[in-house]
Protein backbone atom coordinates (compact mmCIF):
# COMPACT_ATOMS: atom_id res chain seq x y z
CA UNK A 1 0.00 0.00 0.00
CA UNK A 2 1.01 3.88 -0.54
CA UNK A 3 3.03 4.89 3.17
CA UNK A 4 0.64 7.62 2.92
CA UNK A 5 -2.61 5.66 2.34
CA UNK A 6 -1.36 3.37 4.82
CA UNK A 7 -0.67 6.02 7.43
CA UNK A 8 -4.05 7.81 6.46
CA UNK A 9 -6.12 4.05 6.89
CA UNK A 10 -4.08 2.66 10.41
CA UNK A 11 -6.59 3.69 13.20
CA UNK A 12 -7.00 2.69 16.33
CA UNK A 13 -10.26 0.02 15.56
CA UNK A 14 -12.72 -0.53 18.25
CA UNK A 15 -14.91 -2.74 16.45
CA UNK A 16 -14.28 -5.93 15.64
CA UNK A 17 -16.10 -8.97 13.15
CA UNK A 18 -16.04 -11.64 16.02
CA UNK A 19 -16.75 -14.14 13.07
CA UNK A 20 -13.63 -12.90 11.00
CA UNK A 21 -10.38 -14.73 12.25
CA UNK A 22 -6.95 -13.54 11.34
CA UNK A 23 -5.02 -16.43 10.50
CA UNK A 24 -1.95 -17.85 12.19
CA UNK A 25 0.08 -17.59 9.47
CA UNK A 26 -0.90 -13.66 9.41
CA UNK A 27 -0.04 -13.16 13.01
CA UNK A 28 3.67 -14.69 12.74
CA UNK A 29 4.25 -12.59 9.05
CA UNK A 30 2.84 -9.61 11.07
CA UNK A 31 5.73 -10.39 13.94
CA UNK A 32 8.14 -11.28 11.80
CA UNK A 33 7.53 -8.14 9.58
CA UNK A 34 7.90 -6.05 13.14
CA UNK A 35 11.08 -7.82 14.30
CA UNK A 36 13.02 -5.65 11.88
CA UNK A 37 12.21 -2.50 13.70
CA UNK A 38 15.16 -0.45 14.85
CA UNK A 39 16.07 -0.88 18.64
CA UNK A 40 18.98 0.79 20.40
CA UNK A 41 21.78 -1.33 20.24
CA UNK A 42 19.91 -3.30 18.01
CA UNK A 43 18.67 -4.82 21.57
CA UNK A 44 15.13 -6.26 20.66
CA UNK A 45 14.27 -6.55 24.15
CA UNK A 46 10.83 -7.77 23.69
CA UNK A 47 9.42 -10.85 23.24
CA UNK A 48 6.30 -10.89 21.16
CA UNK A 49 3.36 -13.15 22.58
CA UNK A 50 0.36 -13.65 20.03
CA UNK A 51 -2.82 -15.07 21.85
CA UNK A 52 -5.30 -16.36 19.23
CA UNK A 53 -7.69 -18.83 18.25
CA UNK A 54 -10.05 -19.72 21.94
CA UNK A 55 -7.68 -18.50 23.95
CA UNK A 56 -8.31 -14.65 23.19
CA UNK A 57 -11.92 -14.15 24.53
CA UNK A 58 -10.37 -15.77 27.76
CA UNK A 59 -7.94 -13.22 27.47
CA UNK A 60 -9.67 -10.15 26.52
CA UNK A 61 -10.22 -9.34 30.08
CA UNK A 62 -6.80 -8.42 30.59
CA UNK A 63 -7.00 -5.36 28.58
CA UNK A 64 -10.79 -4.69 30.37
CA UNK A 65 -9.25 -2.91 33.35
CA UNK A 66 -11.71 -0.88 35.07
CA UNK A 67 -14.26 -1.37 32.48
CA UNK A 68 -12.01 -0.15 29.45
CA UNK A 69 -11.83 -1.53 26.28
CA UNK A 70 -15.09 -3.12 26.12
CA UNK A 71 -15.23 -3.88 22.52
CA UNK A 72 -12.21 -6.01 23.41
CA UNK A 73 -14.17 -9.33 23.70
CA UNK A 74 -14.87 -9.60 20.06
CA UNK A 75 -11.45 -9.58 19.17
CA UNK A 76 -10.17 -12.45 17.73
CA UNK A 77 -5.75 -11.96 18.53
CA UNK A 78 -3.88 -10.07 20.88
CA UNK A 79 0.27 -9.51 20.80
CA UNK A 80 1.55 -9.15 24.14
CA UNK A 81 4.55 -7.32 23.95
CA UNK A 82 6.70 -8.52 27.03
CA UNK A 83 9.60 -6.64 28.21
CA UNK A 84 12.81 -8.35 27.85
CA UNK A 85 16.10 -7.47 29.51
CA UNK A 86 17.98 -4.92 27.42
CA UNK A 87 21.59 -6.10 26.42
CA UNK A 88 24.63 -5.12 28.94
CA UNK A 89 25.56 -2.11 26.32
CA UNK A 90 22.15 -0.72 25.63
CA UNK A 91 22.06 -0.89 29.57
CA UNK A 92 25.49 0.97 29.81
CA UNK A 93 23.47 3.51 26.98
CA UNK A 94 20.68 3.92 29.19
CA UNK A 95 23.04 4.62 32.08
CA UNK A 96 25.45 7.11 30.29
CA UNK A 97 22.62 9.15 29.03
CA UNK A 98 19.92 8.88 31.51
CA UNK A 99 17.87 7.43 29.19
CA UNK A 100 15.17 4.60 29.30
CA UNK A 101 15.71 3.66 25.65
CA UNK A 102 13.31 0.17 26.76
CA UNK A 103 10.52 1.80 26.32
CA UNK A 104 11.25 3.40 23.36
CA UNK A 105 11.93 -0.08 21.65
CA UNK A 106 8.55 -1.79 22.27
CA UNK A 107 6.77 1.71 20.78
CA UNK A 108 8.95 1.62 17.97
CA UNK A 109 8.40 -2.60 17.55
CA UNK A 110 4.19 -1.80 18.25
CA UNK A 111 4.44 1.17 15.73
CA UNK A 112 5.80 -1.57 13.08
CA UNK A 113 3.21 -4.31 13.98
CA UNK A 114 0.49 -2.28 13.59
CA UNK A 115 1.32 -0.79 10.32
CA UNK A 116 2.69 -4.20 8.55
CA UNK A 117 -1.14 -5.11 9.96
CA UNK A 118 -2.71 -2.49 8.34
CA UNK A 119 -0.76 -3.11 5.30
CA UNK A 120 -2.11 -6.53 4.88
CA UNK A 121 -6.05 -5.39 5.39
CA UNK A 122 -5.60 -6.30 9.32
CA UNK A 123 -6.80 -3.76 11.97
CA UNK A 124 -5.33 -2.80 15.11
CA UNK A 125 -5.28 -1.32 18.40
CA UNK A 126 -2.60 -0.54 20.61
CA UNK A 127 -3.92 -0.92 24.18
CA UNK A 128 -2.21 0.56 27.49
CA UNK A 129 -4.59 -0.50 29.87
CA UNK A 130 -3.96 -4.02 30.66
CA UNK A 131 -3.78 -6.35 33.70
CA UNK A 132 -0.28 -7.39 33.90
CA UNK A 133 -0.21 -9.27 36.46
CA UNK A 134 -3.05 -11.01 34.91
CA UNK A 135 -1.21 -11.67 31.29
CA UNK A 136 1.24 -12.99 33.25
CA UNK A 137 -0.71 -15.59 34.77
CA UNK A 138 -2.70 -16.18 31.60
CA UNK A 139 0.66 -16.97 29.72
CA UNK A 140 2.22 -18.90 32.73
CA UNK A 141 4.83 -16.98 32.98
CA UNK A 142 6.70 -15.83 36.05
CA UNK A 143 4.37 -12.91 38.41
CA UNK A 144 6.80 -9.62 37.64
CA UNK A 145 6.72 -9.85 34.28
CA UNK A 146 6.14 -6.56 32.59
CA UNK A 147 3.87 -5.74 29.44
CA UNK A 148 4.27 -2.82 28.87
CA UNK A 149 1.33 -2.72 25.99
CA UNK A 150 -0.71 -4.99 24.28
CA UNK A 151 -2.11 -4.97 20.84
CA UNK A 152 -5.76 -6.27 19.37
CA UNK A 153 -5.70 -7.31 15.92
CA UNK A 154 -8.86 -8.40 13.53
CA UNK A 155 -10.80 -7.21 10.64
CA UNK A 156 -13.30 -4.26 11.33
CA UNK A 157 -16.88 -4.49 11.24
CA UNK A 158 -18.22 -4.07 8.12
CA UNK A 159 -19.20 -0.56 7.97
CA UNK A 160 -17.11 0.71 10.52
CA UNK A 161 -15.57 4.55 9.01
CA UNK A 162 -11.99 4.97 8.55
CA UNK A 163 -12.18 8.27 10.52
CA UNK A 164 -10.27 11.72 10.08
CA UNK A 165 -7.17 11.98 11.82
CA UNK A 166 -7.19 14.47 14.21
CA UNK A 167 -3.85 15.87 15.15
CA UNK A 168 -2.13 18.85 16.70
CA UNK A 169 -1.61 21.78 14.15
CA UNK A 170 1.67 21.18 12.18
CA UNK A 171 3.62 23.95 13.74
CA UNK A 172 2.30 22.60 17.26
CA UNK A 173 4.84 20.35 17.49
CA UNK A 174 7.41 20.43 14.46
CA UNK A 175 10.23 22.82 14.21
CA UNK A 176 12.69 23.37 11.50
CA UNK A 177 15.96 25.22 12.23
CA UNK A 178 18.58 25.52 9.19
C1 LIG B 1 0.70 3.85 24.31
C2 LIG B 1 -0.72 3.84 23.82
C3 LIG B 1 -1.73 3.35 24.64
C4 LIG B 1 -3.05 3.30 24.17
N1 LIG B 1 -4.05 2.72 24.94
C5 LIG B 1 -5.28 2.59 24.44
C6 LIG B 1 -6.29 1.86 25.16
O1 LIG B 1 -6.06 1.27 26.21
N2 LIG B 1 -7.53 1.78 24.61
C7 LIG B 1 -7.85 2.37 23.40
O2 LIG B 1 -8.99 2.25 22.97
N3 LIG B 1 -6.91 3.05 22.70
C8 LIG B 1 -5.63 3.16 23.17
N4 LIG B 1 -4.67 3.80 22.43
C9 LIG B 1 -5.01 4.38 21.11
C10 LIG B 1 -4.99 5.91 21.10
O3 LIG B 1 -6.11 6.41 21.77
C11 LIG B 1 -4.95 6.37 19.63
O4 LIG B 1 -3.78 5.91 19.01
C12 LIG B 1 -5.04 7.89 19.45
O5 LIG B 1 -6.24 8.39 19.97
C13 LIG B 1 -4.95 8.30 17.97
O6 LIG B 1 -5.97 7.69 17.21
P1 LIG B 1 -5.68 6.70 16.00
O7 LIG B 1 -4.80 5.58 16.51
O8 LIG B 1 -7.03 6.19 15.58
O9 LIG B 1 -5.01 7.47 14.92
C14 LIG B 1 -3.35 3.82 22.88
C15 LIG B 1 -2.33 4.32 22.06
C16 LIG B 1 -1.02 4.29 22.50
C17 LIG B 1 0.07 4.77 21.55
Amino acid sequence: MDLEKLFMTRQSTREYDPDKTVSDGDLLEICRLAKLAPSAVNSQPYILHIVTGEKAKAFSPNVQVLGSNKWASDCPAFIALEEGKPAVVERLGQRLTKTEFLPIDIGIVSAYIVLAAENMGIQTCILGMRNEKGIAKFLGLKEGAKFPLVIALGYAKEGYPVREKKRRAFEENVTITK
